[in-house]
């Protein structure tokens, strides 16, 4: 993979990564655009890197289909796919890590021990091993782009980092492989989350300042899904990632909730809602 990259760098031409874990929607898809609007040449890595799943989770369960992946990834841009095996990635247990700190405190890195430190891992591994001049990551994953960013400034790494809009189904449902999980019931109130996020930014819009009030206007369209149960909902700031007692235009309001088996997380910035994001068959 390194000497495919250093190749095309010699030849003049700007390399791009979007990592994924593979089962792709219009939102990888999208990554591999905005990819190949920055670099010449786009490589996409597809792997299911078992280092940031917890023993619970859903590791064994997560869908794959490598085909349909290929010819996707392939009529939208990539010029190479790179999809190592385990044993490629990890031909000997892992012994060191990046360990993310303080920002893995919050949201989902306080409820799933290690996620991150497994992520930082991964992606450092993979930014080590193309060695590209610009790597595309999505917004919904919001804390995992701010890790990555922070990651890259404090440990000189050589790659600037890009994050692209969330992108969303017609009905405001943020793209995700885990959505697959859903029943066509549990797909129907799904949208409820954004909806709330939706709430709170317009909320903010209107005026609102206090944090429980914000709170309490996201809360109503997700609580009146019963299906839906929040693991948490918060309004944090862009760079700490600590709850905000004082929310302005960029605080972020981030939401995570189970819905059958699926972990549903997303996120909005409040002072714009869902503006930003790209909506697919609206
Ligand atoms: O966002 C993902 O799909 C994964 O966390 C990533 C960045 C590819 C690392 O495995």
């Amino acid at each position: 993979m390194r000497l495919w990259s250093r190749s095309r760098r010699d030849e003049g031409l700007t390399v791009g990564l979007v990592p994924t874990m593979g089962y792709f929607h219009e939102g990888h898809l999208r990554l591999i655009e905005q990819a190949k609007a920055i670099a010449d040449t786009v490589v996409v890595s597809l792997f299911v890197n078992p280092i940031q799943f917890g023993p619970q989770e859903d590791l064994a369960a997560y869908p794959r289909d490598l085909a349909r992946d290929r010819a996707a990834a392939l009529a939208r841009g990539a010029d190479c796919l790179f999809v190592p095996t385990e044993g490629d990635m990890y031909p000997a247990p892992q012994v060191v890590r990046v360990v993310p700190g303080s920002l893995a405190d919050h949201l989902c890195g306080a409820r799933r021990p290690g996620h991150f430190e497994g992520v930082l891992t991964v992606v450092l591994k993979l930014l080590n091993i193309v060695e590209p001049q610009v790597a595309v990551f999505g917004r919904k994953d919001v804390q995992q782009a701010v890790l990555i960013r922070r990651m890259v400034g404090d440990l000189n790494v050589a790659t600037e980092i890009v994050i692209a809009p969330t992108v969303r189904e017609a009905d405001g449902l943020a793209m995700s492989s885990r959505n697959a999980y859903l029943t066509p019931e549990e797909r129907r109130v799904a949208p409820a989350l954004a909806r709330g996020l939706e709430a709170a930014h317009a909320a903010f819009a209107a005026g609102v300042r206090d944090v429980g009030a914000l709170l309490a206007a996201a809360r109503a369209p997700i609580e009146e899904v019963g299906a839906l149960a929040l693991e948490y909902l918060e309004i944090v700031d862009p760079v700490s990632l600590a709850p905000s007692d004082a929310p302005g235009e960029e605080s972020i309001v981030a939401v995570a909730a189970r819905l059958g088996a699926a972990r549903l997380i997303d996120n909005v910035t409040l002072g714009e809602g869902t503006s930003g994001d790209v909506r697919v068959g609206a």
